[in-house]
């Protein structure tokens, strides 16, 4: 096994790497190895300064984070870090690539710091639900400042090198070897005679901030809403506190003592989860990661509108030139406005500069011309969801796409296969199903379909990582995982109304459990006509082959809401009213008037309800039909599909992803509640089978 941290000897500088792939994560062999090779340094008469650097393509990612929730090992990170920073020769570390977590708290308990060209640095650990455990919340501040470094501690942003040296958390940004760099710092401060720089002598920010008081007490104030729900930013407030409160030594010991109390609890073990669920999704079983994925250097999308527009920006936006195709000449203009307008947007809020728009802009080519598209290597088709238009579509693309093109549809809900069946390469077809706005959701379900290939679905999977998305991989099925499972959730917020509830207790009910929005106020926003015409479309359709009208139970209340005219927020009404331009939902006696009616006529007796028993009656039969999807082989795993609500629904990160929860909670609990859900709705709470089994074999979906 090589050394995962080597030294070697740079005249009077020591340089130590650390060598630890894929992220030289601070596992306890490099702890280990750091703590001894900086003590040979500091013990060898040769060595005058040390200089700390990484191999590979990062400084360091951090503590490896699969060692949370163990017992841990010694050296603890916060030791090794004493030692250098207590250091008598001068530590200069050598950043490169990324320094998150322990890995920039690393750098920040040595004495200076020298960063390439393209470095981004962070602290995290909140989005692990813990907080920086190894010093970052008592050096950061000393070296930012105390507000500076609560806005970065408390959402884990990344921070430019640039901005990093602004900061004064980087002492200098250099262009080519940044250890080559490192080492001419440390002879030159040898040279100036220079002594090491401790980071916990630094106290001229924590006095700033000492005289402000009001800053910790105005920061927590302003989580409660940015942070709701979750305990790690407000430990990291607390920490803070202690660093302007008491001595360093103290502080430390306090930052410990939350870090282990932090690790331990549930929301960690959730967001662990989470983090991992993100990478797995990214593996497929049957599709070895050698698979041949030739990359998509010209992009193409059909259809303008709403999605297509979003598709087309994700494309600008990872640099990939795409030609975008509408129907006529004025639909293209419309859409190409559409695009700029997000980007002026985005320019007007200063979250891109004028020049990269235009950048950007000049990588989307409009047409009217399907042989415009004869050089592009994967197309994305976003036109109207009628199953018609896209057979013809499809075929025609055949026609005029490489051949050995992809083509993609996000459709929404239709057959993914009945879709490739109308060209003649069905192997090169799959679905990208983009979430609304497609240019901000993160989440694609990346839809295979019983022919699409290997080396498709690989090329799709690195299009959507190149596209900044997070992929995850679905098969056919009516609406696809998270629609699917969204229905199940928003039928069964239906009739909680019937039987007692009120929009604004369910969405409460539902917000207080963490999503950004409860499923009515979603509704408003994302029109409440488009599920009511869904719904006459697919009844015109029984009718026409015949059937009778399907007769599972229904609830009426948002057709007759759709009836009124009462769209949502574009219509000034919805599930709610809205003053005007506004978009806070407000509560709306007609419709508590108009739910009563249809309890009256339906002879429902109304009771009240808790929000245990909302969150309960809603959630449950989503993850129950989970259990159907992953059954049924629809996804590849439980996580995957807990993915696909972090992502694209807004499930909140610390609760893990529903599979995630629903195994926290115990799977007989979720087994007994559809149990008795079932006995009074036989039409849509039957418990999947495998609930069923995992529940009798005290398993968890994890287990499958
Ligand atoms: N510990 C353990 N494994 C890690 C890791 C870490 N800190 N960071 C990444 N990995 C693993 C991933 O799971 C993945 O494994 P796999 O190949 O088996 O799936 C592999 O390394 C590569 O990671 P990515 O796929 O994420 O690679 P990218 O190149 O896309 O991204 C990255 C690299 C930006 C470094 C990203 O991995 C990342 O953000 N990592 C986590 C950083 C983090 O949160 N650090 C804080 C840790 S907590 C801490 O330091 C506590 C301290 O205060 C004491
Ligand atoms: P939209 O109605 O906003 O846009 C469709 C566009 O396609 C229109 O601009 C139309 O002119 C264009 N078009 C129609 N026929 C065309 C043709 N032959 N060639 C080129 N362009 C053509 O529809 P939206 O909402 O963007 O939906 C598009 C697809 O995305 C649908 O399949 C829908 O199910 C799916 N989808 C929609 C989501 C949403 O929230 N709106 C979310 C995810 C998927």
């Amino acid at each position: 096994m090589p050394e995962p941290v080597a030294r070697t000897q740079n005249g009077r500088i020591a340089v130590l790497t650390i060598d630890n792939p894929p992220v030289n994560g601070l596992g306890a062999e490099v702890r280990r190895g750091l703590d001894r090779e900086v003590k040979a340094a500091l013990a060898d008469a040769g060595t005058a300064a040390v200089v700390i650097a990484g191999r590979g393509k990062m400084l360091s990612a951090g503590a490896d984070i699969r060692e949370f929730g163990k017992p841990q090992q010694e050296p603890i990170l916060p030791k090794v870090l004493a030692v250098i920073e207590d250091a008598a020769k001068p530590v200069v570390a050598a950043i490169h690539g990324h320094a998150l977590g322990g890995g920039l708290e690393l750098t920040l308990a040595c004495h200076y710091r020298v960063a390439a060209a393209g470095t981004r640095v962070a602290l995290p650990e909140v989005t692990l639900g813990i907080v920086p455990g190894a010093g970052g919340t008592q050096r950061l501040p000393r070296l930012a400042g105390v507000k500076t470094a609560l806005e970065l501690m408390t959402t884990g942003e990344m921070v430019p090198v640039k901005r990093a040296q602004a900061l004064g958390i980087v002492d200098e940004v250099v262009d080519g070897d940044v250890v080559e760099a490192a080492v001419k710092f440390a002879e030159d401060l040898l040279a100036k005679g220079a002594k090491p720089r401790r980071t916990r002598d630094r106290d001229d920010k924590l006095a700033e901030a000492r005289a402000t008081p009001n800053l910790i007490a105005e920061f927590r104030q302003g989580l409660k809403r940015s942070a709701r729900g979750q305990e790690s930013p407000f430990a990291v407030v607390d920490c803070v506190e202690a660093a302007l409160a008491k001595p360093f030594d103290e502080g430390m010991a306090f930052e410990r003592a939350t870090f282990q109390r932090l690790v331990g609890s549930d929301q960690a073990a959730a967001l662990r989860h989470a983090f991992f669920a993100e990478r797995e999704a990214a593996k497929v079983k049957d599709v070895p990661e050698d698979t041949p994925a030739a990359p998509i250097k010209r992009g193409a999308v059909l259809g303008l509108g709403t999605m297509g527009a979003g598709i087309a920006i994700c494309f600008a936006n990872a640099g990939i030139p795409v030609r975008v195709l509408e129907t006529s000449q004025d639909l293209l203009d419309k859409g190409l406005a559409r695009i700029r307008g997000t980007y002026a947007g985005m320019v007007e809020r200063k979250r891109l500069d004028q020049a990269e728009m235009d950048r950007r802009m000049a990588l989307v080519a409009g047409t009217t011309q399907m042989a415009d598209l004869a050089d592009c290597d994967a197309v994305v088709e976003a036109v109207f969801e009628d199953m018609a238009l896209k057979k013809e579509i499809f075929a025609k693309l055949d026609a005029a796409c490489p051949t050995a093109a992809i083509i993609a549809t996000n459709t929404s809900s239709l057959d993914v296969d009945a879709i490739a069946a109308a060209t003649k390469r069905p192997e090169r077809v799959i679905g990208m199903h983009f979430f609304s706005p497609a240019n901000v959701m993160r989440l694609v379900e990346t839809v295979r379909g019983k022919k699409t290939s290997p080396a498709t679905i690989a090329a799709t999977m690195a299009l959507d990582k190149k596209l900044g998305k997070v992929a995850a991989l679905v098969g056919v099925c009516d609406s696809f995982v998270g629609n699917r499972m969204y229905y199940a959730y928003q039928r069964q917020a239906n009739f909680s109304l019937e039987e007692g509830a009120l929009p604004q207790q369910v969405d409460k009910a539902m917000q207080d459990f963490g999503f950004p929005m409860g499923p009515f106020a979603t509704g408003d926003l994302a029109g409440v006509d488009v599920g009511w015409r869904i719904r006459k479309q697919r009844a015109a359709q029984r009718a026409a082959q015949g059937l009778p009208p399907d007769p599972r139970r229904y609830s009426p209340i948002a057709d007759r809401i759709a009836e009124m005219g009462r769209y949502g927020q574009k219509t000034g009404a919805g599930w709610y009213r809205y003053e005007k331009g506004g978009r806070a939902p407000m509560p709306d006696p007609e419709i508590e008037k108009l739910i009563l009616t249809v309890s009256q006529e339906k002879g429902i007796a109304r009771r009240s309800f808790t929000d245990q028993e909302i969150v309960e009656r809603c959630m449950f039969p989503l993850v129950n039909e989970g259990a159907k999807i992953l059954e049924e082989g629809i996804a590849q795993r439980a996580s995957d599909i807990d993915v696909v609500w972090l992502f694209g629904y807004g499930f909140p990160r610390w609760r893990g992803g529903p599979m995630y929860w629903a195994d926290r909670i115990g799977l007989d609990k979720v087994y007994a509640t559809m149990s008795r859900l079932y006995a009074n709705d036989k039409d849509w709470c039957e418990p999947a089978p495998l609930l069923a089994k995992l529940a009798r074999e005290g398993k968890k979906f994890a287990d499958v």
